[in-house]
């Protein structure tokens, strides 16, 4: 098959074949050649419905008419100046009036960079070293993040990854995801040298699994109390439940947010900002430094302005209703197969989970079998149906979904929970 001669050449050139480790699973991951709409086709000409959708940025679904042709037009018009121009502007703003507590913002080329700024700002701007993330919790790839995180870094059984130094991994602290007593003893011990507490507000990456009631409220309450910064990482909720951000959604401003994934409308892009007298601390101003030859390239802008209008006025109940029905659907068949599965859903985001209990946190979330949500995502994807591939990611549902997909989806999901 020509997918197993290229992936035998990427082997040669990529480690295990990819340039991202969570595309990679045995025997060899899909490789598409093109995407529309909902649907992905792979170098053999297999159609699948997507469900990861990049994972995550393409809510439109895939080479939206519109998103295509502001993008062909800037090709036109030039692909980097490496100097302000006006749909940075354009972009920017329609995003500072939609998320409630940004006043500022700085665009970086992915969702890692932008954690990474937001992190090194907490710390510069507050003079204060230590830094809070949750376990599970996943901002990117860099040292100041690859603690106990989650995603790729669950999956393969590498949350803390090899190659940072202990002085750095020693200023990260690990505090437990909807457990507020878990972060309170940490700021008993530590709390007058805490920068700040970064969170995704709904975690998306050891599953999906939503905050119970006001677990985001006593972090904005302990963040006020010890003068330390709180951090949203919105990179995968960002304008995914709603023109805004989940902090919208939920009332609860932090100082700083990132986001990346949809702004972009799937070119590269991250976005860092929140309070201005904060932002003001960023370089050339002032003395926190941040840069990239890319940020703001007129490509991803182009991408994103016409991701972002096109998303203004659209219905969100639209993709809530899909998962919402989907989730019906498959606890149905759950039930009916008698399958210790667990299903959590955000609005258009969802993970069944193989296990039997409540999905809460980090300890929950590890106790799936994973091995056999592997073994359902092979057989789905035998029926043309694409998760992501690891229990510890997020499926996501576009605008692009239609009735069609949902029935397919369920009967895909039928024959595969019964064979399960
Ligand atoms: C919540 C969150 N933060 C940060 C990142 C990193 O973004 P990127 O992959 O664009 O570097 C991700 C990526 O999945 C994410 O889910």
């Amino acid at each position: 098959m020509r997918s197993t001669k290229l992936f035998k050449e990427a082997q040669e050139l990529f480690p295990m074949g990819v340039n991202s480790p969570v595309r990679y699973y045995s025997p060899e991951p899909v490789m598409f050649q093109q995407a529309h709409g909902s649907k992905a086709i792979d170098v053999n000409g297999k159609e699948y419905i997507d469900y990861s959708l990049g994972f995550g940025p393409m809510i439109l679904g895939h080479a939206d008419p519109v998103v295509s042709n502001y993008i062909k037009s800037q090709v036109d018009k030039g692909i980097l100046f490496g100097s302000i121009s006006e749909n940075e502007i354009r972009l920017g703003t329609i995003i500072k009036n939609a998320v409630g507590s940004i006043e500022k913002l700085r665009f970086t080329n992915s969702g890692t960079e932008a954690t990474m700024h937001a992190i090194r700002l907490a710390r510069g701007f507050t003079g204060k070293k230590y830094i809070v993330k949750m376990e599970g919790g996943y901002h990117g790839a860099h040292d100041y993040a690859l603690i106990k995180s989650g995603s790729g870094t669950m999956t393969f059984g590498v949350p803390s990854s090899a190659g940072i130094p202990d002085d750095v991994s020693k200023t990260v602290l690990v505090g437990q995801y909807n457990n507020i007593e878990s972060i309170e003893k940490i700021f008993s011990e530590h709390g007058d040298d805490i920068a700040a507490i970064i969170t995704e507000p709904v975690l998306g990456n050891m599953g999906v699994i939503n905050p119970e009631k006001d677990f985001l409220k006593s972090l904005r309450e302990i963040t006020e109390k010890y003068s330390s910064l709180l951090i949203f990482d919105e990179v995968i909720t960002g304008f995914r439940f709603g023109f805004k951000g989940y902090q919208d959604i939920v009332g609860i401003k932090p100082d700083l947010t990132t986001m990346g994934k949809i702004i972009g409308g799937g070119a590269p892009v991250g976005m860092f900002g929140g309070r201005g007298d904060i932002m003001d601390h960023i370089a050339p101003m002032g003395n926190v430094y941040e840069a990239g030859t890319f940020s703001g390239n007129p490509l991803t802008m182009a991408a994103g302005m016409a991701t972002m209008e096109q998303l203004k006025g659209k219905d969100y109940s639209l993709v809530d209703n899909y998962a919402g029905r989907l989730e019906k659907e498959l606890n149905s068949l759950i039930s009916e197969y008698h399958i210790d599965a667990t299903i959590n859903r955000c609005h258009s985001m969802f993970q069944l989970f193989f296990n039997m209990g409540k999905v809460t946190d980090y300890n929950t979330a590890i106790a799936s079998d994973a091995g056999k949500f592997t073994k359902m995502f092979h057989m789905l994807l035998d029926k043309g149906i694409f998760f992501p591939p690891s229990q510890f990611e997020t499926e996501f549902v576009s605008f692009a979904h239609s009735e069609g997909d949902l029935e397919k989806t369920v009967n895909a999901f039928s024959s595969v929970l019964k064979c399960l």
